[in-house]
């Protein structure tokens, strides 16, 4: 029996080729320019809390449990 586990990055992968450079807990990481903050994140193996977002969907902020500063 094996399972699949599949990672939900919470946001859909932006489609830009532009790519930009950010900062998250003192590490960079180089995204397309569009991608959210909870998807850069979990690229870079940083879980944010989430209950509405899934990659399957556009990001539309409904439960307010993904704050970051
Ligand atoms: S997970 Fe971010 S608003 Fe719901």
């Amino acid at each position: 029996m094996s399972l699949i586990h599949e990672i939900d990055f919470g946001t859909p992968r932006s489609k830009a080729e532009k790519m930009v450079t950010l900062t998250i807990d003192g590490q960079s990481i180089s995204v397309p320019e569009g991608t959210s903050i909870m998807r850069a994140a979990m690229e870079m193996g940083t879980q944010i809390p989430k209950l509405c977002a899934t990659d399957m969907v556009d990001a539309y902020g409904s439960c307010r449990l993904c704050l970051v500063e």
